[in-house]
């Protein structure tokens, strides 16, 4: 059947976009500075969102373009499946080994975002228990609320229903468990036999579910549960990794010591695509002992792309040297202290802030029965008020803004949600 005439005429597929009412509501971004961008119009908005949770250093930062050019000048790609490696590469591994929240790490990189990660990181589990002899240990247990990118081991972990229900189970033996009870996970592990579970996914702070930092204890007691089982403890730090929390990992904040650490999104601002698993000593041993004929029989074509790595560096050189990671540690209270009034609204129900640069806003779920269309109104609203947000598992707002964001901007955001929260209370 041909499309009808009220069919948009784009070729462009937006994702988790109705296309079919899209026609007319796309904004086009050009242009972008500092926690800034700009539409084809010339109208600016203050991006709450550091994009899509990642653009960490801000918009416009020439040195990352010159490391990208630089290196595309001297080579531009090559690949490094068995034998090859790069300057840039050997570099930004390095680099990622120091700051990591784990001793003697070892790096595998992945060319996409935080959904190649999460594969490599679960097929690695996997590959791991069959290389020391326990091949039984298959299962994979994550969280409700969970959320671990779109390719095929991630949409089987996540815990957001919507995002799964047409798809999963792509993955086989995968396993769920409340997001905030640690005796669910010890109970699910206990049920199923310490010889079948091989992983736990956790977010340290569940991000696209709804920014829910851990209650108290939750993660020293799951870390503990994981550790009396031998079962492996993957931190999915896509959205924390890099300083978002005020450490440069969450597993630093929290004291997590994990195995793996999935990372992407703030390992290059998302200048260009790229993103890595950081292996803990246990994990690599069988593969990387002397004599060993362990081989991980995995790797992207883009795996190790020398321009992303030069980019990914001169992002880590960029925040270390403007101490950005610090900056974050410092605006956490000023973020919480901004958006804290936001909970006298009746249309709110909780304001989650306090790890790091990262927060949500919850709308009231009355008000979501009462009208479902309610989140999409309030983020045309904030929208309407020049700053951008978006919503999270249809319940909440998400702020996450760009390191580099000043206080008076901070300022800006909670006011345009303040204004955007009354405007659709008196318009209901
Ligand atoms: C915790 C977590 N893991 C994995 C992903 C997937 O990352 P990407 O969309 O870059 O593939 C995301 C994306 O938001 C994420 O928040």
């Amino acid at each position: 059947m041909a499309y009808d005439e009220a069919t948009p005429t784009t070729a462009f597929w937006n994702p988790f976009a109705n296309m079919a009412t899209l026609a007319g509501e796309a904004i086009t971004i050009v242009r972008g500075e500092g926690s800034t961008v700009y539409d084809a119009n010339g109208r600016a908005y203050l991006d709450a969102l550091a994009s899509l949770w990642y653009c960490n250093v801000g918009y416009g930062r020439a040195e990352l373009a010159e490391a990208a050019a630089a290196q595309m000048r001297d080579l531009a790609c090559f690949q490094t499946f068995e034998y090859y490696t790069n300057p840039p590469v050997e570099a930004l591994c390095e680099r990622i080994a120091e700051i990591a929240p784990m001793p003697g790490a070892k790096v595998f990189l992945t060319p996409g975002g935080g959904s190649d990660a999460v594969d490599t990181a679960g097929k690695l589990a996997r590959a791991y228990w069959r290389a020391v002899g326990e091949p039984t240990r298959q299962i994979m247990i994550s969280r409700t609320h969970a959320y671990h990118g779109m390719n095929a081991y991630g949409t089987s972990l996540g815990g957001i229903p919507l995002l799964t229900e047409a798809f999963a189970p792509l993955v086989g033996q995968i396993e769920q468990v409340p997001w905030d009870d640690p005796w669910a996970l010890e109970k699910t592990i206990e049920l199923l036999g310490d010889s079948r579970v091989a992983a736990f996914f956790c977010e340290p702070v569940i991000g696209a579910g709804g920014v829910y930092p851990p209650p108290d204890g939750y993660l020293s007691a799951v870390r503990e549960i994981c550790r009396r089982h031998d079962v492996l403890f993957v931190a999915d730090e896509v959205i924390t990794g890099y300083g978002r929390v005020g450490q440069w990992f969450a597993s630093g904040r929290f004291d997590l010591d994990p195995d793996m650490i999935t990372t992407a999104k703030g390992l290059s601002s998302g200048y260009l695509p790229i993103g890595a698993v950081i292996i803990g000593q246990k994990v690599a041993e069988p593969f990387w002992r002397s004599g060993s004929t362990e081989v991980f029989r995995h790797g992207y074509t883009y795996s190790g792309h020398p321009a992303a790595a030069a980019v990914a560096l001169a992002n880590l050189n960029l925040i270390e040297r403007e101490q950005l990671v610090q900056r974050v540690a410092a605006l956490e209270p000023v973020l919480a202290t901004a958006l804290a009034p936001l909970n006298g609204s009746d249309l709110v129900s909780a304001v989650r802030s306090g790890t790091g640069l990262l927060a949500a806003v919850e709308i009231d779920e009355h008000a979501r029965a009462a009208d479902p269309a309610i989140g999409q109104r309030l983020v045309r609203a904030v929208r309407d008020r020049g700053v951008i947000t978006r919503l999270l598992r249809g319940v909440a707002l998400q702020i996450s803004p760009p390191f580099v964001i000043t206080e008076s901007e901070i300022g800006r955001i909670a006011d345009a949600f303040a204004g955007a929260f009354d405007e659709v209370r008196r318009t209901r």
